[in-house]
């Protein structure tokens, strides 16, 4: 099978588990559940749940106790961009192929859908708590302190020390139009983006019981991933297609923000982008040990990040 064919049925099956954990749409409150399935359903790489998934295979896990995390991970992931579109923001009436949440249902229910898609990432996470009470008796107690330790990870690199911190001095830097230092730049990049990511991939390697050295290595090697991911975001969004992307292009420079690319320009960040991937290739690698359930697919994952065109 292909790459593309194994992303292609890989992400129907992380798509499938997202499904499963959707709220039902009942009561006077059914708008704001709608604009949430919307919001969640319109599509999009499912890269985060995915990078939880398969560091949670990378470690040799094999359970369904991921899986309430890898839906929460997605709806987190969906409120930043559903909040990021809000006219006070990056006022964008584009995303995933569709209008944005706010364009569809109008700019308070686009704030109540993200505030939802937050809350219910938590009661998501919350389930985690049955699946575990299913497995051997003997396991529980080891299982639930996972959630816990999960549950705190994810609300740290979610929060105000994370992608609330980064998108935090994002925006207070565009609206200031503040000259960026090199400095600050990656401060807002390494949490408004690499926290996420860190997040999913520390997740799934607590959940398959990685060492605290591996985890450690591993928010390390998912920084240099997120890094890379945003810059090849900035990149995209000055030489793709709206069509391509889901997504308006040239948004950052209808808000005149500063970027990779307004600092550094289009060639050296291609460099920066394939250098940083590689090196999260070189430490995932230096990580890998024989396991049976580890089929090399995060390492083909991460590649394929560096030339992705969506
Ligand atoms: C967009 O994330 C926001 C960034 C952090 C650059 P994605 O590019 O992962 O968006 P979806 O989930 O595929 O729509
Ligand atoms: C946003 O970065 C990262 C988030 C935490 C949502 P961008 O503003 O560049 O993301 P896009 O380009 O709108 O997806
Ligand atoms: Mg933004
Ligand atoms: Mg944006
Ligand atoms: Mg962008």
């Amino acid at each position: 099978m292909s790459f593309e064919d194994n992303l292609e049925k890989r992400t129907k099956e992380v798509e499938s588990i997202l499904i499963s954990y959707l709220p039902e749409k009942r009561g006077f409150q059914k708008t704001v559940i709608e604009a949430v399935q919307y919001s969640l359903l319109a599509g999009g790489k499912r890269l985060r749940p995915m990078l939880l998934l398969e560091t949670y295979h990378f470690f040799g896990g094999n359970g369904k106790i991921v899986e309430p995390f890898m839906a929460a991970i997605e709806m987190i992931h969906t409120y930043s961009l559903v909040h990021d579109d809000l006219p006070a923001m990056d006022n964008d009436e584009f995303r995933r192929g569709k209008r944005t949440t706010h364009v569809e249902f109008g700019h308070a229910m686009g704030i109540l859908a993200g505030d939802a898609l937050l809350n219910y990432a938590f009661e998501t996470m919350a389930k985690a708590v049955d699946i575990a009470k299913q497995g051997p008796k003997e396991q529980y107690s080891i299982c639930l302190e996972k959630i816990l330790v999960v549950q705190r990870l994810i609300a740290e690199k979610a929060g105000i020390y994370g992608m609330v911190g980064g998108q935090s001095v994002d925006v207070e830097a565009t609206e200031k139009q503040e000259p960026l230092t090199q400095e600050k730049l990656n401060f807002i990049y390494h949490l408004k983006t690499g926290a996420l990511i860190e997040a999913s991939m520390m997740a799934g390697a607590v959940l398959a019981g990685a060492s605290e050295k591996e985890v450690q290595k591993i928010e390390d090697i998912a920084s240099k991933i997120g890094l890379a991911f945003q810059i090849q975001d900035d990149i995209l969004d000055v030489t793709s297609t709206t069509q391509i992307l889901g997504k308006p292009v040239f948004s950052d420079e209808k808000n005149q923000k500063t970027t990779y690319v307004t600092w550094k320009g289009l060639e050296e960040c291609r460099r920066l982008v394939a250098y940083n991937s590689e090196e999260a290739n070189r430490g995932l690698k230096a990580l890998s040990k024989e396991n049976s359930c580890y089929d090399g697919f995060l390492l083909e994952l991460i590649n394929w990040l560096i030339y992705r065109e969506k």
